[in-house]
């Protein structure tokens, strides 16, 4: 059994941590001001980040591994400050925004870097790829390398509370007929999509092994349009034929180059068409992130039709109300209207 600390732990994935954690047997403690609940079996450590002395409830215990999940560069530090020299192992959260671009696909760890955002910057300057970046910095810093940082691509799977991974299956999900669905005839748009579960495992898994260094955490990587087509048959399930005949008109296809003209933002957000990535070469390499190190680093991923088959399972009910992501049923109902004409 080890002991671990998790900085964070109450939202989506922290939670999930915990959770993964506790069921491998792991003496498991989240450090969070507790506007959520800890999941049960739990310790809490109860304190708030932004005040002094937030870490002195965890301060002098050695623990096996540390995870810090924060986006915020004062946090971070102050976290390393007071707990680096008192832990076995210590895994850092980031993210793939971090990396200065996004236009070449397959490059990996190597890549280059934003500059870390200072924790002194004003909050109206805050930048989360850059605040990330300092989160690595400091982290690799204060242990000397002996850290692990892994820097996760879109996460997906029930209870994601974006709702990008959430809209398509639970669209398809509904009876509601037909669903706009977007038309990339050349196959150009990729999607990589991680589950929450297998993001978990890796960070546990890795972290109490020793691991060190920089690894994405992506999911595999697919087309939108495999993507959506998996999204469908998880969402319709045995619904087809067996309730009744298919209906005339299952989909409208929506033109792309339509987006502006017709104000649908992209990836997420309200008004959106979720995981469609932005047109232009930038993004070229969006969502085709490496993945060859994780893998050798021992990442295990389900496939993206069984997180679509859970997310459906868990239904409307494990989902944000009403969604962060996508289209209202009137929003879509005018595109089909306009797209069909
Ligand atoms: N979603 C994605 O697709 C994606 C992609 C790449 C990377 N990531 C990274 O993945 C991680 C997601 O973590 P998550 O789902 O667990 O959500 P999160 O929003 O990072 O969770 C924040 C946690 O910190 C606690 N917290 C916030 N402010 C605090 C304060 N002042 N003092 C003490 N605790 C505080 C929160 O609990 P209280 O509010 O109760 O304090 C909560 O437990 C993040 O590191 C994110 O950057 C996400």
């Amino acid at each position: 059994m080890k002991k671990i600390l998790i900085l964070g732990g109450t939202a989506w994935l922290g939670r999930t941590l915990c959770e993964h954690a506790l069921g491998a047997g792991h003496d498991v403690h989240a450090l969070a001001r507790g506007s959520r609940e800890f999941a049960t079996g739990v310790e809490p450590v109860i304190a708030d980040r932004t005040l002094p002395g937030a870490y002195d409830a965890a301060r002098g215990i050695h623990w096996d591994l540390v995870i810090e999940l924060t986006r915020d560069p004062g946090q971070a530090r102050g976290a390393v400050e007071a707990l680096a020299g008192n832990a076995g192992e210590w895994v850092n959260v980031s993210s793939c925004s971090v990396y200065a671009e996004q236009s070449t696909p397959g490059a990996d760890e190597d890549s280059d870097v934003l500059e870390p955002l200072p924790p002194e910057t004003p909050p109206d300057d805050y930048d989360y790829g850059r605040a990330k970046s300092y989160g690595e910095q400091v982290t690799m810093e204060a242990r000397g390398g002996k850290a692990l940082v892994i820097r996760p691509g879109l996460i997906g799977g029930p209870g994601d509370e974006s709702g990008r991974s959430t809209y398509w299956p639970l669209r398809f999900a509904e009876a509601r007929r037909p669903v706009l669905v977007p038309n990339d005839p050349g196959n150009e748009l990729s999607v990589q999509i991680i589950d929450v579960r297998d993001l978990a495992a890796f960070i546990l898994d890795a972290g109490l092994a020793g691991r060190h260094g920089y690894v994405n955490a992506v999911g595999e990587q697919t087309t939108l349009d495999d993507a959506l087509r998996m999204a469908r048959a998880a969402g319709e399930g045995d619904r087809h034929p067996s309730s009744g005949p298919e209906p005339t008109r299952p989909f409208v296809p929506y033109d792309l180059g339509r987006l502006e003209a017709d104000d649908v933002n992209v990836w997420a957000g309200p008004r959106s068409l979720p995981l469609v990535l932005p047109p232009g070469p930038e993004h070229a390499g969006f969502a085709r992130r490496s993945d060859a190190r994780s893998l050798a680093m021992g990442l295990r991923r389900r496939a993206l039709r069984e997180t679509f088959a859970d997310i459906v399972r868990a239904g409307p009910a494990g989902a944000v109300v009403p969604p962060k992501s996508g289209l209202s049923a009137g929003e879509e109902a005018k595109l089909i209207a306009v797209s069909s004409g």
